[in-house]
């Protein structure tokens, strides 16, 4: 039989740990990869006992440079043939711009940009020889905006995950690969604190989404193929809300939703 294959980046919490479950339910065997390879080890085994696929673990620090070559080299050894790729793992940074750690800033645009830009390149042409593939891409309701003040450097890296989504889908029309961009609003994950975002007024005003209703918005949009995917109704809403208000007004609105609550 022929089986297909799914990489997920991210894969060791939060939204990209839920989707391994739906895309071995679905039947695909699944690479796993993030830095806390014990805790992918754990679902890789949980995932072959209950769904009978082959589940195979990377550990790779995708912020080191030239991350998405050395984890391609890792993927191909395993399975050259990627019929589905998830670009899920990222970080944010929060604060004042000029007082976040220089190193953090690196090491997050490194990750959320040129690591999952670069593992795509790599990815793509089997996918176009074997005319194939679909790719989603987790970006962040927070790329639709025109900036985040107190979150700026993640809030612009995320308009280029959306960006870079938005481009390569067109180029590869009529291909047979799918892009499909999830943009989820604030989700009940480890990044809530990793970020610092449980500080933020936004994240305590708003219902954190689940990490299980987002991965599976995006799971159904991936398998549509469909273009832009927000979950929850509220997120359509605000991922709409640039067109209509000024950006200086949303800047605004941002700064103060950003701001950690005194
Ligand atoms: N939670 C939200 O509110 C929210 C909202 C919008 C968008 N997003 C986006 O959703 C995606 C998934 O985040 P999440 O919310 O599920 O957060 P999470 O629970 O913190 O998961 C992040 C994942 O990325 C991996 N990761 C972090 N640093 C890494 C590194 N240097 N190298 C390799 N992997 C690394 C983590 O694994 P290890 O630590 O084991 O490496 C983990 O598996 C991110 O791109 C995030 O920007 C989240």
């Amino acid at each position: 039989m022929n089986r297909k294959t799914a990489v997920i980046t991210g894969a060791s919490s939060g939204i990209g740990m839920e989707l391994a479950p739906m895309l071995a339910a679905y039947g695909y065997d699944l690479i796993l990869t993030a830095r806390r390879v014990e805790r992918l080890q754990k679902l890789a085994d949980d995932l072959h006992k209950m769904y009978g696929i082959t589940a195979s673990v990377v550990g790779m620090d995708m912020a080191q440079p030239f991350a998405g070559e050395a984890l391609w080299k890792a993927i191909a050894a395993i399975e050259p043939d990627i019929d589905l790729l998830v670009n899920n793992a990222g970080v944010g940074v929060s604060g004042n711009f000029a007082e976040e750690a220089p190193e953090a800033i690196e090491r997050m645009l490194q990750l959320n940009i040129a690591g999952m830009t670069l593992l795509t390149r790599h990815v793509l042409p089997g996918m176009i020889a074997r005319k194939h593939g679909r790719i989603l891409n987790v970006a962040s309701l927070a790329g639709f905006q025109p900036g985040g003040p107190g979150m700026a450097a993640y809030y612009a890296s995320k308009s280029y995950v959306l960006s870079f989504s938005r481009g390569i889908r067109r180029e590869l029309r009529g291909t047979g690969v799918s892009v499909t961009v999830l943009c989820p609003g604030p989700t009940r994950t480890e990044f809530e604190s990793t970020a610092g975002a449980q500080e933020t007024r936004l994240f305590h005003w708003s219902k954190p989404m689940e990490a299980r209703e987002v991965a599976l918005a995006g799971y159904r949009g991936v398998m549509r193929g469909s273009a832009v995917v927000v979950p929850g109704m509220v997120n359509k809403f605000l991922a709409l809300s640039p067109k209509f208000s000024p950006a200086a007004v949303a800047l605004e609105i941002n700064r103060y939703l950003l701001a950690k609550r005194g």
